[in-house]
């Protein structure tokens, strides 16, 4: 059998009446729940942490009218000639009109929106 490639650690010396670290049942009652509490505990708190930092990361709209309870366009049918583009990802600058952001909104995030096209029938 080979011997390990540095020497053994020195043992240290106990306190008398004692060979390591012992545990006793009454302890570990208060210890286990103690421990699942502050893993819980821990764990809800982290979370909803993560959740009110990373809220805006769940909004669709980041910047438009934000004043506003809700955003909300309106058109008459007659009025939007033979096509409109419309944008769907929130990030036109031209919004509710589509400008094109929807390819960099794709690239960066790995999405694959696009605007909505309303066009009339060919003839
Ligand atoms: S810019 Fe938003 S769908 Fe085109």
């Amino acid at each position: 059998m080979a011997s390990p490639p540095f020497p053994p650690l020195p043992t240290l010396p106990s306190p008398a009446g004692t060979s390591g670290f012992r545990v006793s049942k009454e302890q570990l009652t208060t210890i286990v729940p103690v421990a699942v509490a502050a893993v819980v505990g821990t764990y809800l708190v982290s979370r909803y942490f993560s959740r009110s930092s990373s809220c805006s990361k769940g909004k669709v709209n980041l910047t438009l009218n934000k004043d506003s309870p809700k955003v909300v366009h309106s058109f008459d049918m007659e009025d939007i000639g033979s096509k409109a583009v419309y944008c769907r990802c929130w990030r036109s600058k031209k919004f509710p009109y589509c400008d094109g952001s929807h390819t960099k909104h794709n690239e960066e995030t790995g999405d694959n929106v696009g605007p909505l096209i309303i066009k009339k029938k060919d003839a």
